[in-house]
């Protein structure tokens, strides 16, 4: 069998990351949340100061920019890394969630992390999630994901993993974050969050994990 690409889009918290890893590992393939770069960029930002409405600061800032994944064997999982520091408990603040999709929308911002990204598909053998993998990273993935549950399931779901490391954190606060993410995705200028004309539609509403895998790993079979 060949190795093939596999791109998954899709809005917030549809547990796309979560299905994204199994499958990489079932199949002996890389994972690389693309998403996670756009939270080191803001983490960036974010600790500097960086003005993201003056072209000129965000273009200095990228160029001090240097975002690597190294696999974890614990986690079976890759650890992103800002400048040599291990940054990938941090990006989970809802510092950084707030403020992530607007960095994300900024066209620089993506030019930057999308250059990345193809780099990072050459040999294959990958899967990558994020909003634009299908469509704009890579257009020509194999195989195309496009991910979707029901609100009320997605915002409880984020509410529990945010939950485990922030007590503080209100449901409220959770829906409120995916909703306002979700609109800048979706309406932004540059390459906004859509499913692919190719990409297969999967609902996990009411799947198990292992259902869900399954699904995916029939897809793959098919083609490679
Ligand atoms: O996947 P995750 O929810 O961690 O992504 C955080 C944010 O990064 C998204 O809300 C979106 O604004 C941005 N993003 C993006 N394109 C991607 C992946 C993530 O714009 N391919």
């Amino acid at each position: 069998t060949n190795k093939i690409i596999v791109a998954i889009d899709g809005f917030s918290s549809c547990g796309k990351s979560t299905i994204a890893k199994q499958l990489a590992v079932r199949l002996g393939y890389a994972y690389i949340d693309s998403g996670a770069m756009y939270r080191a960029i803001t983490l960036y930002f974010l600790r500097n100061g960086v003005n993201y409405n003056n072209h000129d600061e965000v273009v200095a800032a990228l160029n001090d920019i240097h975002i690597t994944f190294v696999f974890n064997e614990d986690s079976k999982t890759s650890d992103i890394y800002l400048n040599d520091e291990d940054v990938s408990l941090p990006i989970r603040d809802m510092l950084v969630a707030d403020k992530v999709s607007q960095v994300a929308a900024i066209k620089e911002v993506r030019h930057f992390a999308v250059a990345q990204q193809k780099r990072l598909g050459r040999k294959k053998g990958i899967v990558m999630d994020g909003r634009d993998i299908g469509s704009v990273v890579f257009p020509d993935a194999e195989l195309k994901v496009f991910m979707v549950a029901d609100p009320a399931v997605r915002v409880m779901r984020r509410f529990k993993e945010m939950h485990a490391t922030n007590p503080h954190i209100t449901i409220d606060e959770v829906r409120h974050n995916l909703e306002l993410r979700d609109y800048i995705d979706s309406t932004r200028e540059e390459s906004p969050l859509h499913q692919a004309k190719d990409a297969l539609l999967l609902d996990n509403s009411s799947m198990t994990r292992e259902e869900q895998l399954d699904k995916v790993i029939g897809w793959v079979k098919e083609r490679s």
